[in-house]
């Protein structure tokens, strides 16, 4: 059994969980895993917060996270935070640490017009390590930048069913409309997966008629399969809370949100009830949800 952790600071990382979780049982159907979904929504939002601040409570949130399992790998599947706090993390912890950044490369190297555009929260879109990115793979793209809180909220706002108006959307990617020759639109934020459906819908009417859209999750998927084959673990399997996976999980930390259907997902969120069942739903409810204090 290995015990992976994604982190987010909200549902965002539910779109890279749910890719991972399909790839690793499609390449590695016998490989027991265990996933622990961190949601950090005591700080949420993460794209409005100050980059000394995110380091300092991204840095002792995985710390609690650490102490109560024993991950293998930590997937920090956020942008937002990723492209500021994974120097930082990588000192203070041994684990593998991926983090998730804008799909640059491929999108630059797809894109046969040399015109791109990245939708972004405002803090990715304006950080030193996206213009390193830009530097290294964007092979001589012209790439436009569209930062955006709105959209984040939207996601989150859509994750509890209330209506999505394609309107407030299309007012925020409107920038894109303004170049004919864009032919590839990264997500690079996590949360904006979850409008994919909206986005492309409204990017049938950009003139570019082979408009495609990408974001990090199979790229960040095919990362952690790498890292999961190289971990040596113990062949025989373990129930999920019990020491033998080296976790220090008590019953008692736990709402268990539905015990029969259990799957190997951990939640660690905000003790609000709304969150747990909502995150639970989204993973068929096949988890427990524990409490972020
Ligand atoms: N999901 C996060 C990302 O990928 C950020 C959302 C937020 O602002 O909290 O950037």
């Amino acid at each position: 059994m290995i015990t992976i952790g994604v982190y987010d600071s909200g549902i965002g990382g539910i779109s890279i969980l749910n890719v991972l979780r399909e790839y690793v049982l499609e390449k590695l159907p016998d490989q027991q895993v265990r996933y622990v979904y961190l949601c950090d929504n005591l700080h949420y939002p993460y794209g409005t917060k100050r980059s000394e601040d995110l380091v300092s409570f991204v840095c002792e949130t995985v710390r609690k996270m650490l102490d109560l399992y024993k991950l293998d790998i930590l997937v920090i599947a956020c942008n937002t935070a990723s492209t500021v706090v994974l120097p930082y993390l990588r000192n203070m912890f041994k684990l593998p640490i991926v983090g998730v950044v804008p799909a640059i490369k491929p999108a630059c190297a797809r894109s046969k017009t040399k015109h791109v555009c990245l939708i972004a929260t405002q803090a990715t879109i304006t950080r030193a390590s996206l213009e390193e990115l830009i530097q290294l793979y964007g092979n001589g793209c012209q790439i436009l930048r569209i930062g955006s809180s709105l959209l984040v909220d939207i996601a989150e706002r859509k994750f509890r069913s209330y209506p999505v108006d394609d309107s407030l959307i299309e007012q925020e990617i409107k920038p894109i409309f303004s170049d004919p020759l864009i032919d590839t639109v990264i997500l690079g934020c996590t949360h904006f997966v979850h409008l994919k459906g909206e986005i492309t819908r409204i990017l049938s009417k950009h003139p570019c008629k082979d408009i495609r859209v990408i974001d990090s999750s199979e790229g960040v998927s095919a990362h952690c399969l790498d890292l999961i084959k190289k971990i040596v673990v113990p062949k025989h399997s373990c129930d999920n809370s019990k020491d033998e996976c080296g976790s220090s999980i008590k019953e008692s930390d736990f709402y268990i949100y539905n015990q029969d259907h259990k799957d190997n997902i951990f939640v660690f969120t905000k003790k609000d009830d709304m969150s747990m069942k909502l995150i639970s739903s989204h993973l068929d409810n096949k988890c427990c949800v524990s409490f972020l204090k």
